[in-house]
């Protein structure tokens, strides 16, 4: 089975078979990067234009640094500073981009289904960078291929996701994502910040950190998206922490094994221990970084294949 998708939008249209088609390929870059091995041909040619809309570190950087290992011209618009402020809509914007002929388009925007509007309106490949609290596809891939090399598979597999379920595209890319991998997804958070229906999606829903991590294999940590809350959702980051934040006395509960993860940017003292975080014995944290790169540059290669394959068939129609 091959990669089929035009675009990465999210996880939720991807088939089990083209998931690990995308980690297989990841997994070889990620061990090449670490050879020094380049592979400047796989993008040569095609121009790369990353949009954030919305601040980022590690996924813009390790989107840039995917394209530039595998040979792209790559451009990053700051959307800050662009017409976006002088009343531009996004449909304007994408249409001046698309008359620039980019084939890679990364986007990150604040608001849900903007980067599936914006593909409809382009003639590129498009990868959603992250949209609002939909969808972060390329975190789920470098979460899965975290957990696929620490655990030696990616099935079968008892995963927490604690913390902020609420306001984390995050968190919903990896329910998809382990879910159609198999996995048990145990979900913990206070109930102000744990949607409703979650057990309908086949997760086991939990409040007290206790009992949620009782064997699992995989801790998954999430930050408190304050930027997304409008009220009082905990009682005050100290009553957090004491309550859901990751410390060596409920990490006990989980097996003897269990990594720790967290997508970054990190709160330490709010959602996790500092300690607990540069543990190298249990926290896969900067792996998760490494294998950002090599998701990255798995996932432009397959849409650069299809974008290719597509265009030398509709020069033949021609
Ligand atoms: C996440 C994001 O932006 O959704 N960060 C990331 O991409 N590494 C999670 C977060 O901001 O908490």
């Amino acid at each position: 089975m091959t990669f089929r998708a035009k675009h990465l939008l999210g996880i939720e249209h991807l088939h089990p078979t083209e998931i690990t088609t995308l980690l297989d390929l990841a997994d070889s870059y990620a061990e090449h990067n670490r050879k020094g091995i380049a592979h400047r041909d796989v993008l040569a040619g095609l121009t790369q234009i990353n949009m954030f809309f919305e601040n980022s570190t590690r996924t813009q950087s390790s989107f840039e640094l995917a394209g530039k290992r595998l040979g792209a011209d790559v451009m990053n618009m700051g959307m800050q500073a662009s017409s976006i402020k002088k009343g531009e809509t996004l449909i304007d914007t994408a249409l001046t981009l698309n008359a620039m002929r980019p084939d890679l388009l990364v986007v990150r925007h604040p608001h849900s289904g903007a980067v599936d509007l914006l593909a409809q309106k382009v003639n590129c490949a498009v990868l959603n960078a992250g949209d609002g609290k939909h969808e972060h596809p390329t975190q789920a891939l470098l979460d899965a291929l975290t957990i696929r090399r620490a655990k030696g598979r990616l099935h079968r597999l008892s995963i927490a996701i604690c913390g902020d379920i609420s306001h984390s595209r995050v968190a919903r890319s990896n329910i998809m994502l382990l879910g159609k991998m198999e996995n048990r997804i145990r979900l913990i958070a206070p109930p102000t910040l744990m949607p409703s229906g979650m057990a309908d999606f086949g997760c086991e829903v939990f409040e007290n950190m206790e009992e949620g991590l009782k064997d699992v294999d995989v801790v998954m940590m999430l930050r408190l998206q304050k930027e997304r809350m409008d009220g009082g959702f905990i009682p005050s980051e100290r009553e957090y922490f004491h309550r859901y934040g990751l410390d060596a006395e409920k990490l006990a509960h989980a097996k003897s094994d269990a990594i720790v993860m967290h997508p970054g940017p990190m709160n330490r003292g709010v959602e996790i221990d500092g300690t607990i975080a540069d543990d190298i014995n249990r926290s896969v944290i900067q792996e998760q970084v490494e294998m950002g790169v090599a998701v990255r540059m798995a996932a432009m290669d397959l849409l650069a294949q299809n974008l290719r394959a597509s265009r030398s068939a509709q020069t033949q129609m021609v």
